[in-house]
């Protein structure tokens, strides 16, 4: 699978699988877990988590779901921001390595802003990096101006922002996807499927069936076709969990783009960062 490279030097998957909302119902577990396993079988070469998503059970699941694995897939996972101090943050990454368990996370994320003082927080970050438990750390709802502000902080060492971006809100696109292109920061994108209403989009719709592809296919499509993009679409059931994988397959052509723009027009002017 393609990657592309974060600051560090270090290749990222372009796609993985999200986690969120597993890990909330023990009802459901066993069919959390089947989905990660199978999208691992099938050759998804990342995953998603957080220490929020079900409170560490989704991260449990992941664990599970890698143990034994002779190829382990890129994890990324994330420090809730309350959790974000100097101390916080070394002893929140120790719980999730350990709930995961492996000996280090791939590339490790602030959740968002606003618990403790980023400075804090990189630096417990670079101790993380230098012990060997993190290879790469980044941040996640980051605007443009959290990004100069982490800029001035993190040494040239964030290696990526993880946001909110769909064919259905594009606002990203207008600042900052490029301020983050042209320092070579990959943008992880949320949501992309904007939580499973593109599937059922009719403009997104008509223009698979021209394609010859499902509406989440050429949502997730559209987004890895963008530089520096990568995307961690989260399902629960092999069959979507499959064809989600089959955006990689889909080739747009400057038509396709263009009649995509058309029925989801990009952002004419800064639109504040959307935060779910
Ligand atoms: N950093 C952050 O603050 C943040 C915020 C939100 C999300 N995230 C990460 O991004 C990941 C993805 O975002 P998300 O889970 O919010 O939304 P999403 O991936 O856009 O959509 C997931 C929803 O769409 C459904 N779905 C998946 N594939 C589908 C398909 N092919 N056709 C129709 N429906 C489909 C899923 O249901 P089923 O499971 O039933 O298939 C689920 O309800 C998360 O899981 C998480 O890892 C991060």
């Amino acid at each position: 699978m393609r990657s592309c490279k974060l600051p560090s030097g270090a290749a990222m998957p372009i796609l993985g699988l999200g986690t969120w909302r597993m890990g909330e119902s023990g009802r459901r577990r066993a069919e959390e877990l089947d989905a990660v396993k199978y999208g691992l079988e099938l050759g998804y070469p990342m995953i998603d988590t957080a220490e929020m998503y079900g409170e560490g059970v989704a991260e449990e699941i992941v664990g599970e779901a890698i143990a034994g694995r002779a190829n382990r897939p890129f994890i990324v996972s994330k420090v809730y921001p309350h959790n974000a101090t100097r101390a916080g943050t070394v002893a929140a990454c120790e719980r999730s390595l350990k709930r995961l368990g492996i000996e280090r996370i791939d590339l490790y994320l602030l959740h968002w802003r606003g618990g403790a003082r980023l400075e804090e927080t990189f630096e417990a970050f670079h101790r993380l990096r230098a012990a060997g438990k993190i290879a790469d750390f980044g941040v996640s709802n980051f605007d443009r101006g959290d990004m100069e502000d982490a800029a001035r902080l993190d040494k040239g060492l964030n290696g990526s922002n993880q946001v909110l971006y769909c064919l259905s809100r594009r606002g990203p696109a207008f600042d900052l996807l490029p301020w983050m292109q042209k320092r070579s920061i990959p943008l992880m994108a949320y949501s992309p499927l904007d939580q499973g209403r593109l599937a059922s989009n009719a403009a997104l719709k008509r223009l698979a069936a021209d394609v010859g592809c499902t509406p989440a296919q050429l949502a997730l499509a559209w987004l890895l076709a963008q530089p520096g993009v990568v995307t961690i679409p989260k399902s629960s059931s092999r069959a979507r969990v499959k064809e989600n994988l089959g955006a990689l397959d889909v080739k747009l052509t400057p038509q396709i783009v263009a009649e995509l723009d058309r029925a989801f027009p990009p952002p004419k002017g800064k639109q504040a960062l959307e935060m779910l």
